[in-house]
């Protein structure tokens, strides 16, 4: 156990900077040590947050490298500080005792049909409405989408190829991009050759394409509790039926739930996203993920893998694809998260499934944007995409933690929230009784966008729960925002 208490650590004593009276025979970098513990605790450097380098703080508190060193060692240690390979030291989220952790079931659904209906697309609208603090959508905000670069290449792209750029691509996609992709994806431990890549507009269209080509209309699909809804939606009009199966936290899907499950029923697909989970950003370790390969292979069903968060883990440490553990996996990928939504570029391995996949986007949409896959091509090979990577994980890593900083002061004690290791999105739990749906239109009547939890659940469940993205620059207003949905959810227990 560290030094954090079960709630909110930076409050931890009443004046928290001044360090503790120690013996003079304390040695120096145990001074430099516990001054700079207290400044953490102060709040002077927030969770997540990147530390003054060592160099700095040898110059600042006049001590040698050697002795800064140390120092810092010693805050690593005690869980202050985390190390991150060529970017620096970062302030420590947070650790929170488990009782504030999101609970997780045990016991798949039952199947059901996709009965929720529009209320995700009322949420929408609004929460990106003008003056709105959004909360709302999973997207990169400012200071995140990469818009100068982007819009140089497109200047040299459409300067170099010209009306090429600017006309019809075949249907599998850009050569250069489906290239670069094969690069990218060896990174995730996955040996493919252009040729076996399919790109899409967006992962939503991969996601499409994908249970298209592995189920029938009535066929049951796994799903994730939660899941995301527009997962949830391409299920509801593919006239498919799903089957619910919890998600923990931090491990991602229960897969012995899965196994109950398929006991007593056939299921065609199972669509997952094994890392930083929307809206959970749970993790799932290798053990899980063979678990559920080998669950594949013995049932006969498809994974379909949704890894648009892959590139974002916190630590910079990219996990590996569950298509690793099995050939029964069609993995979906997307510049959505990383790069710009707008750009609609998203790809598709569709492994054993290809010439299926393959004709259905003959049919389906023929054609992607040329432009945005030449602009997306070109970043990824030489647009300095993973010095992009670095930058853009430790933003989302310190928007998340301070937002989750946040809503440890601000809400009541008993509402749980989940810790991220990589993506930017926090699920927000409540005591049952609390109502996600009108509390949401009270967030909106103060400008506050946030998505409640019953448009991440099949059945319109999940109704004490919410969703927190945290793509955007974390602030005065995000602040006050997050003060104000506190100070709401009193109002909305029973
Ligand atoms: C888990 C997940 N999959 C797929 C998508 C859709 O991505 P795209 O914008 O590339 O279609 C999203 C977007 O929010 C998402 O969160």
């Amino acid at each position: 156990m560290g030094f954090f208490d079960s709630r909110c650590i930076w409050k931890a004593a009443d004046n928290p900077a001044r360090s503790t009276s120690m013996p003079a025979a304390t040695p120096l970098y145990r001074k430099l040590s516990s001054t700079l513990a207290g400044l953490i605790r102060a709040g002077t450097f927030p969770p997540g947050s990147r530390f003054p380098s060592i160099r700095r703080t040898s110059r600042e508190h006049g001590v040698s490298i050697t002795t800064a060193m140390e120092a810092y060692r010693c805050l690593e240690d005690e869980g202050y500080l985390q190390a991150r390979a060529r970017s620096g030291y970062y302030v420590s989220p947070p650790v929170i005792s488990p009782d504030r952790f999101p609970t997780t079931g045990t016991r798949p659904s039952s199947p059901l049909k996709v009965t929720h209906g529009t209320l995700f697309e009322t949420v929408i609208d609004h929460a990106s409405g003008q003056g709105a603090v959004s909360f709302a959508t999973a997207a990169p905000g400012k200071g995140i989408v990469p818009e100068t670069r982007l819009a140089s290449i497109s200047r040299e792209i459409i300067r170099r190829h010209g009306l090429e750029a600017l006309s019809y691509t075949p249907p599998q996609g850009r050569w250069e991009l489906r290239a670069a992709l094969s690069r990218r994806l060896y990174n995730l431990g996955l040996t493919v050759a252009p040729d076996e890549i399919i790109t899409t507009q967006g992962a939503t269209e991969g996601l499409m394409l994908a249970l298209r080509a592995t189920a029938e209309p009535g066929d049951l699909i796994a799903v994730e509790a939660p899941s995301y809804f527009g997962t949830l939606n391409l299920i509801r009009d593919l006239g498919l039926r799903v089957i619910e199966i919890p998600v923990d936290p931090r491990s991602g899907l229960v897969v012995e739930a899965l196994e109950v499950a398929l006991k007593k029923h056939r299921i065609a697909a199972c669509v997952v996203q094994p890392h930083f989970q929307n809206p959970i950003g749970s993790l799932m370790p290798e053990s899980r993920k063979k678990a559920l390969s080998a669950l594949a292979e013995q049932h006969g069903f498809a994974i379909i893998e949704d890894d648009v968060y892959g590139d974002l883990a916190h630590d910079g440490t990219r996990p590996s694809s569950i298509a690793l553990h099995s050939d029964r996996v069609i993995h979906c990928g997307s510049a959505s998260k990383t790069i710009a939504p707008g750009l609609r570029v998203g790809w598709l391995l569709p492994g054993k499934w290809h010439a299926e996949v393959r004709r259905l986007k003959g049919i389906q949409c023929p054609w992607n944007g040329t432009l945005s896959e030449f602009v997306i091509a070109r970043f990824l090979d030489a647009g300095g995409y993973d010095r992009h990577l670095r930058r853009i994980r430790r933003l989302y890593a310190e928007q998340c933690a301070q937002t989750r900083e946040a809503v440890l002061s601000h809400f009541p004690e008993d509402a749980r929230v989940n810790q991220p290791a990589g993506g930017f999105v926090l699920w927000l739990e409540m005591p049952a009784g609390f109502d996600a749906r009108s509390y949401t239109a009270a967030a909106l009547r103060k400008g506050i966008g946030i998505s409640p939890g019953p448009i991440f659940s099949a059945t319109a469940g999940l109704n004490h729960c919410f969703r927190l993205a945290c793509g955007f620059a974390f602030g005065t207003r995000t602040l006050e925002a997050i003060a104000t949905l506190g100070k709401l959810a009193r109002h909305h227990r029973s």
